[in-house]
């Protein structure tokens, strides 16, 4: 049957498809790190303790991170043993069918589009009290949506045109970008761990609980955001250097690397104040302003803008590399897998998804519907578990540069922690996730599978 059709396994793992292949092991893993270290830590942290989980937070960060590294080894071994382009999209048409393959799909441009527009949203506000703080101060309505009272977001819509002339300038220059970005923002962190590990008082730490159990997990399925990315690596396979080595390091080592310091952040900060202060929109920088270090807040809000600027040049490349993929078997139209000759970039993907992205950011209130990324990242992250069960029965043969370890139990875990944390989401969460679901079908069975490259 036609919805089950798959693609041949390793059919274009090695081959030229023009894109330039440059990135090593350590440039993944300052992309994953990129991708993950944004406005989860930097924003939802402070909002999920205040309102969720207490100081508790910290063990909705081992919810999450728990579903993320189940996930995590499910994504390194399909990376290592399928490759290709297009993520967890690829992974899925080469083993569970066309039709989960477009669902996955469609849930990956929710994913990467969506949070782009979010952290969009979330710099812009950061980028304006940093120009407050030199004394410039842009008029309101240039700074809120339409439909919150203003004319536009400005800063949000712009940031994403810079970003969309980045990336189409070349993926070594974006590399490159991002490994300084992400420099900027380790420091800014361990500046704050720094500061704030003598400046506990563990009396802020009780209740430990004050929402129960509840609370944690409402924590977890929210800042699961912050661990978003970890993923994106995986759509890089075809400018990796080594994809079936490289890949698996790189997603495995950025979620190791992010979990620690996500662990040390979240302890401190509820531990430097009462953590219902702390739902605020910067509460790791306004913590340290809180405390009396006004440099240290500086460096804090200098890395955060350097944190959700990397987050969004990730996921908008992967958003880039996901339409490829799609456009090139034939499930989106053709216009969208040319790639530019001199820049050897997907340059009107680039081009056409930037302004998508900017007009949602500049003229849309989207910025509050994080929770909705979550949705479809979770969902994807569960058919990606499904794909390393299902794929050992299948085809048992394949060549499995990584393995996860104890499957199918990892992976089940991780279908169990994912689904879980999206029953801990709210109702319009999942109404909203629906209703793109259904879109999504409408398009693929109106365009999709009779336009599929597999139908000819
Ligand atoms: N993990 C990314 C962030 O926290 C999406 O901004």
């Amino acid at each position: 049957m036609s919805l089950l059709r798959t693609k041949p396994i390793n059919a274009d793992m090695y081959c030229d498809t023009g894109l330039r292949r440059c990135l090593t092991a350590f440039d993944l893993t300052l992309l994953g790190i990129g991708a993950i270290i944004g406005a989860g830590i930097f924003v939802l942290t402070g909002i999920a303790a205040a309102t969720k989980a207490g100081p508790a937070i910290v063990l909705s960060f081992v919810v999450s991170g728990f579903a993320c590294a189940f996930s995590a080894l499910a994504y390194a071994e399909l990376a290592s043993s399928i490759g290709g382009c297009g993520s967890a999209y690829g992974y899925a048409y080469a083993g569970l069918g066309e039709l989960v393959a477009w669902i996955i799909g469609w849930d990956l441009i929710l994913e990467y589009g969506v949070a782009v527009a979010v952290v969009a949203i979330g710099w812009s506000g950061y980028f304006n009290n940093a120009l407050t703080a030199v004394g410039l101060h842009m008029p309101a309505v240039l700074l809120t949506a339409p439909a919150d009272g203003g004319i536009i977001n400005l800063p949000a819509a712009l940031i994403v045109l810079v970003l969309s002339a980045l990336l189409a300038v070349g993926v070594r220059q974006s590399a490159r970008f991002n490994a300084v970005m992400v420099l900027v923002k380790v420091v800014a962190i361990a500046t704050f761990v720094a500061v704030a590990v003598f400046n506990v008082q563990p009396a802020n730490w009780h209740p430990f609980m004050p929402f129960g159990w509840k609370g944690v997990m409402g924590g977890a399925a929210l800042i699961f955001f912050a661990y978003i990315g970890f993923d994106a690596v995986s759509t890089a396979a075809e400018e990796a250097v080594n994809p079936p080595r490289d890949l698996p390091i790189g997603i495995l080592v950025s979620l190791a690397v992010c979990t620690v310091i996500y662990m040390a952040v979240a302890g401190l900060l509820t531990g430097i104040v009462p953590y219902g202060t702390l739902n605020v929109p910067s509460p790791v920088a306004e913590s340290m302003l809180r405390l009396g270090y006004r440099w240290a807040s500086a460096v804090v809000a200098a890395g955060a803008i350097a944190g959700l600027t990397t987050v969004m040049l990730v996921l908008y490349y992967g958003l880039t590399r996901i339409f490829l993929s799609m456009s090139r078997d034939g499930l989106l139209p053709p216009v969208f897998s040319a790639i530019n000759a001199r820049t050897r970039t997907p340059l009107r993907v680039i081009v056409v998804s930037g302004l998508l992205i900017a007009s949602i950011a500049g003229f849309t209130p989207i910025g509050d519907v994080a929770e909705l990324v979550n949705i479809g990242t979770l969902s994807a992250f569960v058919l990606v578990c499904c794909g390393v069960i299902v794929l050992r029965r299948t085809k048992p043969d394949l060549k499995r540069p990584f393995r996860t370890p104890w499957s199918p139990v990892i992976p089940l875990l991780g279908i169990a922690f994912c689904l879980y944390l999206m029953a801990s989401l709210p109702l319009i969460t999942w109404l909203r996730f629906v209703i793109w679901l259904a879109i999504g079908m409408i398009i693929y069975f109106g365009y999709s599978r009779s336009h599929s490259v597999l139908n000819g």
